[in-house]
């Protein structure tokens, strides 16, 4: 089996990468000065010229969630005009794309977990943007799978777990919001996703094309999550210093992009359709957590 990756230098990218490895699947992944995705050309010639490919996973995005209220144009660009490119030529060389969306596309106002049909209305400008995305893959290719993710974090990249860690490291006392819940993901558990979905999907013809989502089975708010890190790492490490978290509410810390203040997805498509199970939140961030502290 040969695909190609886009974004195998992020977070959830360089564990594909990882997974393909160990599976022996050959994974062209080039980096994005070789294939930028806003690009047409860098996207057309690059594709072409690794022809035949069983599938194009796309894990790359503009996911600077703040960053993106004042890069408006760069983060559609990415993350809404990237996979439309990418779906044009994926329709025009016959070839399945796998693409990585976001809870973002959500508003929160629920109160209980999204299925993957329930209406979108995001927030800010990387939830817009990223369901314009979705938008467009939707509407050029029928051979597609939209996989909706969320609260990822893994040893690479910057992300909750890692800041955390390392402001443990310089305080003693922390404020972190805990009126917005989710299911935080471990990157390596999305990577074992995508992987199974595609190794699943390459047997044609298959009615299982579509939107999924793939997260925590279970969920949490950022307070605790932070709370589960601390308590993990002095488990660890007896040497990491005490951290006392304290809860505070979202209008205590403004932000520039407003997020959602629920954004629990629900599991279940996958679970009937794939067979793939969502690990809970503490399982998986004990596994990873000793791996994400040597990085740090
Ligand atoms: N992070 C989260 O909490 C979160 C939550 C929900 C969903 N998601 C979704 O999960 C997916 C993976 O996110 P992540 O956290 O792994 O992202 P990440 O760590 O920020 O990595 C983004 C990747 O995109 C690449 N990229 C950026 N601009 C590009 C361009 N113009 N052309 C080609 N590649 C480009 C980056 O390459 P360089 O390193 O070279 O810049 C990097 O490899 C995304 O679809 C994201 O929207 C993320």
């Amino acid at each position: 089996m040969k695909i190609l990756l886009v974004g195998g230098t992020g977070q959830v990218g360089s564990e594909i990468r990882l997974v393909c490895h160990n599976k022996n699947i050959t994974c062209i992944s080039p980096s994005s000065s070789e294939l930028d995705i806003t690009d047409k050309a860098s996207v057309h010639s690059i594709i072409k010229n690794n022809l035949p490919l069983d599938f194009i996973v796309n894990a790359s995005a503009y996911t600077a969630v703040d960053k993106a209220e004042d890069e408006v144009e760069l983060a559609y660009k990415i993350n809404r005009d990237g996979p439309l490119q990418l779906a044009e030529v994926c329709a025009q060389n016959t070839i399945p794309l796998l693409h990585i969306s976001t809870d973002y596309v959500f508003d929160g106002s629920a109160s209980t977990p999204y299925k993957e049909n329930d209406a979108t209305s995001a927030l800010g400008v990387y939830g817009q943007s990223k369901l314009e995305g979705e938008f467009a893959v939707r509407d050029i290719l029928l051979e597609h799978i939209i996989l909706r993710t969320a609260w990822v974090y893994g040893a690479q990249g910057n992300n909750f777990v890692k800041t955390m860690l390392k402001l443990g490291r310089q305080r003693t006392e922390l404020n972190v919001v805990s009126d917005q819940f989710g299911c935080p993901t471990a990157a390596v558990d999305i990577a074992e996703t995508v992987v199974n979905i595609i190794t699943q999907m390459r047997y044609k013809p298959d009615s299982r094309w579509g939107t999924y989502h793939f997260c925590s089975g279970d969920s949490t708010h950022w307070a605790d999550f932070a709370k589960a890190i601390f308590t993990d790492a002095k488990c660890l490490d007896s040497e990491y210093p005490s951290v006392a978290v304290n809860s505070i509410s979202s209008s205590e810390y403004p932000t520039k992009a407003a997020r959602p203040h629920y954004s629990v997805l629900s599991c279940t498509k996958i679970e009937q359709l794939f067979a793939i199970a969502a690990p809970t939140w503490l399982s998986s961030l004990q596994r990873d957590i000793p791996n994400i502290l040597k990085n740090i």
